[in-house]
């Protein structure tokens, strides 16, 4: 048995990264199609298991379900119904996310997974036995050589212990905001918000839905083409009344057509884009206008991220503010958050002077925040990177240790570059 490349698996909400070290080979709906009806995720904790339980269950019918764009291109086949395995960044349902990695392996990546180590990302603060539930599927069903859990922000570069930074990772189903100080993340501070991509789309179609858009579109078609439609028309504008009237006095200028064709018949449809342009990203900074369970907007969640880290931390969190995952794409998020935080932190430096009656303006906390060309897939290109150095396998858990020790290893901490 050789050892090859390692493969680095981050599993979303709502889209699977996966590859080998500095190769991302593909990106593919976390969904599965099986037999039966269509779930809704249960929110029950993981199962109980034994090893090996859930692959010696399963017989013939393990090739009856699709993965991927096929899930959801079966969506439709008679007696299928699609699934999400992973709701808000967790593992909800482990036997579809065991059969959805076993295809993910044999199918896509065409690998045998006992001759590789293996990378997998898990959201922030993830309760140890789901790490504990993933090693054993990829132990005793996988039979790998080793395993690396990462939680899916740690310091992208690896290699720089200096880095002092707060990550907003905003995917699909989930935001976080992880800040880190000198290479290690501060886990007390974190915290995440319930408003991601999969909201926002809704929200999309909500508003088009309002308009009286969607009656073109088939019903089946609606989320994926409120995507669509976010994902290439939607931006961040600076000021939202300002917005609106611009809209108002010349809505040819602004409006925008999305044109379609119906997935069954066929057909050809074409539809208005309006409003939504940028009162969909606008749901972070004014949840209000969608929620009313959580009201807090995401610059005052980094703000208040970053005051409950370590004082002498808090100049370096707020100077590099690092953007990561699919919703953080929209035009102009970075300048937004940038401005709407720096208003934030400037207010309170002047209620402070103003209170301390000091005449001597304070010389003021630099905000930044990056935007970088691998910002959509960070995590799994932070993952793959650390994947791509030496002291990777050293740092693995491998498969004679887990059979010594058995699930529990995946407690132990991993620390980069340490054997234990
Ligand atoms: N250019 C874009 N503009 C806005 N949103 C985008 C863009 N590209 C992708 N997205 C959205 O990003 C989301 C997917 O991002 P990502 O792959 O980081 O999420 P995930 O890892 O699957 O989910 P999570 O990390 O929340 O579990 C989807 O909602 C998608 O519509
Ligand atoms: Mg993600």
């Amino acid at each position: 048995m050789s050892t090859l490349a390692p493969i680095i698996c981050d599993n979303g909400t709502g889209y699977s990264k996966v590859g080998y070290a500095l190769k991302l080979y593909s990106v593919f709906p976390t969904a599965i199609a099986t037999r039966g009806p269509a779930s809704q995720p249960s929110r029950a904790p993981p199962l109980p298991s034994k090893p090996g339980h859930l692959a010696s269950k399963r017989g013939v019918e393990d090739l009856d379900f699709f993965i991927g764009d096929e899930a959801l291109a079966n969506a439709r086949t008679p007696g299928y119904g699609v699934h999400y395995p992973i709701r808000h960044g967790m593992i909800d349902n482990w036997d579809h996310m065991e059969r959805y990695w076993e295809q993910t392996i044999f199918k896509y990546l065409r690998a045998e997974p006992e001759d590789h180590y293996f990378l997998l990302t898990e959201p922030p603060l993830n309760p140890p036995e789901n790490r504990e539930q993933t090693a054993e599927i990829f132990f005793e069903s996988f039979n790998i050589k080793g395993i690396y859990i990462r939680s899916s922000w740690s310091s992208n570069r690896v290699t720089d212990r200096t880095l002092t930074g707060t990550v907003i990772d905003s995917g699909d189903g989930v935001t976080h905001v992880i800040p880190c100080a000198e290479g290690y993340v501060i886990g007390s501070a974190i915290k995440h918000i319930p408003i991601a991509g999969r909201d926002i789309t809704k929200f999309v179609l909500d508003l088009m839905r309002e308009r009286g858009e969607t009656t073109a579109i088939p019903p089946e078609d609606a989320l994926r083409v409120a995507g669509r439609v976010k994902e290439n028309y939607s931006y961040v504008c600076q000021d939202l009344v300002a917005e609106f009237r611009k809209y108002d006095v010349d809505p040819y200028k602004y409006f925008q057509r999305y044109d379609g064709e119906n997935s069954v018949t066929k057909q050809k449809y074409s539809v208005d884009v309006g409003y939504e342009r940028f009162l969909a990203p606008e749901i972070f900074f004014n949840p209000e206008i969608y929620s009313s369970d959580f009201l807090t907007p995401l610059p005052i969640v980094v703000d208040d991220v970053i005051q409950q880290s370590p004082i002498d931390v808090r100049r370096g969190l707020y100077k590099n503010i690092v953007l990561s995952g699919g919703s953080t794409m929209f035009q102009h998020f970075g300048a937004r958050l940038k401005r709407d935080l720096k208003q934030i932190v400037d207010r309170r430096l002047d209620a402070s002077a103003l209170a301390s009656g000091s005449v001597l303006k304070s010389s003021g906390v630099d905000v930044e925040v990056i935007s970088h060309k691998r910002q959509r897939y960070a995590v799994w290109f932070g993952g793959s990177l650390l994947a791509s150095l030496p002291e990777f396998y050293t740092s693995c858990h491998t498969k004679a240790q887990y059979d010594e020790i058995g699930p529990s290893i995946c407690r132990r901490y991993q620390i980069f570059g340490s054997a234990t």
